[in-house]
């Protein structure tokens, strides 16, 4: 135990002792009938004498704090539980120190989504039905299967499997990648792909490499909330670039692009987050034409691309890049699992490099033990046959989902199906507030996401985000019947 002790105090050593002590006892974090540490081990690793040590446990003895067993040694008494509590959080605001209170209010931390997770409710297996989810459905992860993987490659790959690993990413999972990414019509080399800690911080690193305080990034409007809050917490300016059916409006970016000179344009071309659009083919073209004609980086994050339920699928913007242009990012967590903490950059060039010197500045590698598991998980071609289940699972909840709505939602409210992906964009009809909605719907037990996450300004617009992939389809029957209430009495 790491007790803090000031030799040059007045206050005597094993008073500093009983009183560290008492304060651990009282906050909760010694819990009744824990075992304290044996008082000659204690004085050895403290440095001071064994009858400091004695002391201190007297005066906590005396106090009833603690109890000793003859030959088992001291431990927290039963009855410490009732004392009345210091709980650390209790502290009022003021008396932390400035620094602390000077967080809040910088603007550079979004609340928003905050108050986007109280409304997603508590975890499935409660009366909640939460259509706020931002991933698949957890009863489908392939736990049994990944657990045995996990240990087989523990027994395989021993200590290796706990080091820290390559920086770039596990070898064998790289080639793994560029195999499924070159499957897909998007040439990759091993050497090109950089494993990183989810699409998360593949999008942190290459904002990070790329950009400074104060310069601008394009997005589409609406966008990822989590794209969202990390260009604000790193004081970007964020210009917004609207969407229609197809996408995001290129002569809209192109006049951006003219005459605000935006440092990265962030794009989510296929199944959009939030609205479920897929970027249309001639735009996918354009849209690297003006990166290449602007010298501007494009980065597409293709969190859900393999997720198709229909239709053909569309070239990335990879694809059409001819020059290094385009840095891909893609991610594991949405068709797989997202505790896996597994996404990837696709580039070319000297940004690969720097990318994988941000990346060990960040957190110096993923996780070998995870990568390797991974690795071993997809080539038996579990990968692609957990895919075609996710996908047919998710086409029948998004079915599912929009026969419920048709029939019971009230008139005004709209909605576009969308071909794969995991969400579906909900528009209620102009005015309706949908902070308001959300609310009223976490009263009934539904979560869901109101528009306010996906703007920079955070101002509330007709729109509402549903995931119809995470629940099994009598929840997603329920769930639609307590939204269409919900909005019915909403709309009055
Ligand atoms: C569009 C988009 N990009 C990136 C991410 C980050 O996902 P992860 O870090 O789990 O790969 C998400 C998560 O919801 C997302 O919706």
């Amino acid at each position: 135990m790491r007790i803090p002790i000031d030799r040059e105090s007045a206050t005597p050593l094993y008073r500093q002792i009983e009183q560290f002590l008492r304060q651990q006892i009282l906050s909760g974090r010694l819990t009744p009938e824990m075992r304290l540490p044996a008082t000659r081990e204690l004085a050895h690793s403290l440095g001071v004498n064994r009858i400091t040590i004695n002391s201190a446990y007297a005066e906590l003895e005396s106090q009833g704090l603690i109890f000793s067993s003859l030959g088992a040694g001291s431990f927290v008494s039963r009855s410490s539980a009732s004392f009345p509590r210091i709980v650390r959080n209790e502290i009022p605001p003021e008396g932390f120190p400035a620094w602390q209170g000077s967080l809040a209010g910088s603007g550079r931390w979004s609340e928003a989504v905050t108050r986007h997770r109280d409304l997603a409710g508590p975890q499935p297996d409660s009366g909640f039905i939460s259509f706020a989810g931002g991933a698949g459905d957890e009863r489908l992860f392939p736990v049994e299967e990944f657990r045995k993987t996990l240990q087989v490659v523990l027994c395989r790959d021993g200590h290796q499997a706990l080091d820290y690993g390559e920086r770039r990413g596990y070898r064998p999972l790289r080639v793994t990648i560029a195999g499924i990414l070159t499957g897909e019509g998007i040439p990759a080399h091993p050497d090109q792909v950089l494993v990183t800690s989810g699409s998360q911080q593949a999008v942190a690193l290459v904002a990070h490499l790329l950009l400074s305080p104060g310069d601008t990034v394009a997005v589409e409007v609406p966008t990822y909330s989590g794209a969202l809050d990390l260009f604000r917490s790193l004081d970007l300016n964020i210009v917004g670039v609207p969407l229609d059916a197809e996408g995001m409006r290129l002569e809209v970016l192109e006049q951006v692009l003219a005459d605000v000179g935006p440092r990265l344009v962030y794009t989510i071309p296929n199944f959009h987050n939030p609205t479920g659009i897929c970027l249309g083919a001639e735009r996918r073209r354009k849209l690297v034409d003006l990166g290449a004609r602007f010298d501007v980086p494009i980065l597409e994050d293709d969190y859900v691309g393999d997720l198709r339920y229909e239709g053909s699928d569309l070239p990335a913007l990879k694809t059409l890049d001819v020059n290094g242009g385009v840095i891909y990012v893609r991610t594991f967590s949405k068709m797989l699992m997202p505790g896996l903490r597994i996404g990837y950059i696709l580039a070319q060039g000297p940004v690969l490099g720097y990318l994988e010197e941000c990346k060990r500045v960040s957190d110096l590698s993923s996780s070998s033990l995870i990568q390797r598991a991974l690795e071993s998980y997809i080539t038996v071609g579990r990968y692609q046959a957990h895919l075609r289940r996710a996908c047919s699972a998710y086409r029948r909840r998004r079915d599912r989902l929009m026969e419920e709505l048709s029939a019971q939602i009230p008139h005004g409210v709209r909605w576009r199906a969308p071909a794969g992906g995991l969400f579906l964009w909900l528009e209620p009809p102009p005015g309706t507030s949908t902070t308001r909605v959300a609310e009223m719907a976490a009263e009934q037990s539904v979560g869901l996401v109101p528009s306010t996450c996906f703007y920079a300004d955070g101002q509330d617009r007709p729109f509402l985000r549903l995931n119809f992939a995470d629940q099994p389809e009598d929840r997603i029957a329920e769930g639609a019947a307590r939204l269409s209430r919900v909005l019915r009495a909403c709309l009055g």
